[in-house]
């Protein structure tokens, strides 16, 4: 398959859902719950029995809710830096399938995105805490690391890569080890990266790798920002939809489906995707908060999707409005401040042959002056109180 082509379907898809779920979510205070309060490996990993989702929660609920939000596909924790897996593993006992809850959860997650028709993507955390290698860092105990990288995992990657049929993205993370409670970065070398990434091409073709295993692969990771690469070069923010990734009890810190939106399109605006992340609770639910704000997400998309879904990054100055994607012969505005009955576009030298509304389809009076575009008779209020879209045809 042509690379161009392998992936294309992630450049259209422009938006995705992120979850942490692991044993973390048990105690309510983020996925790094371990490593901020210094548990000791022995008691933390007995949090493995207290995680025991109840029979009646099913993944489809997520996967049903990313559908409703508009999302095209998925990224879930399989393992994070305390190194439970939500998988069945010959080269760990802790698990979900072997301690409490008893169940496959990528097994089952996988099942639910077939089902949905959600593309599936899988989180692996290359440190795993509880190693004494991640505190003695690959200098200080050179052949104990390269056995924990070979052994575990080279070895849970290639499980990942070959237990669960198509899988689309592998979305690494934690390639660092901790010295005196601080994180210091590790290479590709490290990981042995070059050989690990051969194997997982060659056992999944036309897999989507992200950049944190020191490779560049297929696109970068700008982390609760919004940083758009160069154009040839993908990229993807993720994004907490509160303050933190894992569940965490007592962040009521949500940010408004209007924010929301408007981090939405302006990733889009950048040629790149959103990754939104929820942290649901121990029981497998998604808090209340998040549900509302990507349902009225979805809502908004269900209206304005052809603004967003396979559009291109626009260069386009759109002054006070906000900011822009490109479609085949328009562009489309997206009105993040509406300004009133006038909106000023500073800079246009193309032919504009005539604007509307998105979600209304009404017409928007035009009038040129030199190089700004004036558009005339705008409603005094916004049309859409989310964000507003504005075609304008070339
Ligand atoms: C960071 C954090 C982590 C989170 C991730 C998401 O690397 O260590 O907890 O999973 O970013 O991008």
């Amino acid at each position: 398959m042509d690379e161009k082509e392998r992936i294309r379907w992630f450049e259209e898809a422009r938006f995705g859902m992120f979850i942490h779920w692991g044993d973390y979510s048990v105690l309510g205070r983020g996925e790094w719950v371990m490593f901020q309060e210094n548990i000791p490996v022995s008691e933390y990993e007995k949090l493995a029995d207290r995680f025991k989702p109840p029979r009646s929660f099913s993944p489809l609920e997520w996967v049903k809710l990313a559908k409703d939000a508009g999302m095209k596909y998925m990224v879930l924790t399989t393992r994070h830096h305390d190194g439970f897996c939500l998988f069945d593993s010959k080269v760990s006992d802790f698990t979900s399938v072997n301690r409490a809850a008893g169940r496959d959860f990528i097994k089952e997650y996988v099942d639910a995105c077939r089902k949905v028709g959600m593309k599936i993507g899988f989180y692996y955390s290359l440190i795993d805490w509880r190693m004494p290698v991640s505190c003695e860092g690959p200098e200080k105990n050179p052949s104990g690391w390269k056995k924990y990288v070979a052994d575990v995992v080279h070895r849970q990657v290639e499980e990942l890569m070959t237990n669960y049929g198509k899988i689309d993205i592998l979305w690494y993370d934690g390639s660092f080890y901790i010295n005196n409670r601080r994180t210091v970065a590790t290479t590709a070398e490290h990981w042995d990266a070059e050989k690990l990434n051969a194997m997982v091409r060659r056992l999944q073709p036309e897999i989507i790798i992200n950049n944190r295993s020191g490779l560049p692969e297929d696109f970068d990771t700008p982390e609760q920002h919004i940083t758009p690469s160069q154009p040839e070069r993908m990229w993807e923010s993720c994004m907490t939809i509160n303050k933190h990734w894992g569940y965490f009890a007592t962040d009521d810190l949500y940010k408004p489906a209007k924010e929301l939106v408007h981090i939405l399109t302006a990733c889009v605006s950048g040629g790149g995707n959103l990754l939104l992340n929820v942290g649901p609770k121990p029981d497998g639910t998604i808090p209340e908060e998040a549900i509302v704000r990507l349902k009225k997400i979805g809502k908004w998309l269900k209206v304005n999707g052809e603004s967003i879904y396979g559009t291109k990054r626009a260069s386009l100055d759109t002054g006070t409005a906000g900011c822009a994607s490109e479609g085949k012969d328009c562009y489309y505005i997206f009105v993040h401040w509406w300004p009133g009955k006038t909106l000023t576009l500073p800079y246009i030298k193309e032919e504009i042959s005539s604007a509307w509304v998105l979600s209304t389809g009404k017409k928007i009076g035009l009038k040129r002056e030199g190089d700004r575009l004036i558009l005339k008779n705008l409603p005094e209020e916004p049309p859409d109180e989310l964000t507003t879209v504005i075609v304008l045809k070339k």
